[in-house]
């Protein structure tokens, strides 16, 4: 019994391990939203507000902008045809590189705030 016990604890712990690990991977992914999220963190708020919502230093209030919107203006420094925009200008640069992600970002601003 004596030898027995710490091959048992052993297993214990391997199990521990086992199912620590196994949870780690079943986490669900990142959602649309929070990719969008964090994008808009990491990029947008040198210009814009840090609540989409409210108008920023250089760039105005974002929340609720159509997908159409972000695509023209992050990706091709453009609106879409008839689209007004809030502020004049064209100060925006374009951010090619974020092509892969525009539909998260588009999902976020779209649903943020409303
Ligand atoms: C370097 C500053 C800067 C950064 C960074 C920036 N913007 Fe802008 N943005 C502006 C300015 C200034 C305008 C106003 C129009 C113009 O001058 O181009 C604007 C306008 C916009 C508009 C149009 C708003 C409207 O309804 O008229 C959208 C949408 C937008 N930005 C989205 C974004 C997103 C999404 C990001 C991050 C990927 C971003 N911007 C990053 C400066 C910036």
């Amino acid at each position: 019994m004596a030898a027995a016990c710490p091959l048992l604890l052993f297993f214990v712990f391997f199990a521990f391990f086992v199912l620590a690990c196994s949870e780690e991977s079943e986490a669900p992914p990142e959602s649309a939203y929070a990719v969008g999220e964090r994008i808009y963190a990491n990029v947008c708020v040198a210009c814009h507000h840090a609540d989409p919502t409210q108008n920023g230093s250089l760039g105005p209030a974002v929340a609720g902008s159509s997908r159409e919107l972000v695509i023209g203006k992050v990706l091709h420094g453009e609106y879409p045809p008839g689209y007004q925009p809030k502020r004049p200008g064209g100060n925006m640069p374009k951010y090619t590189y974020l092509e892969e992600r525009i539909e998260e970002l588009a999902v976020y601003l779209e649903k943020v705030g409303s």
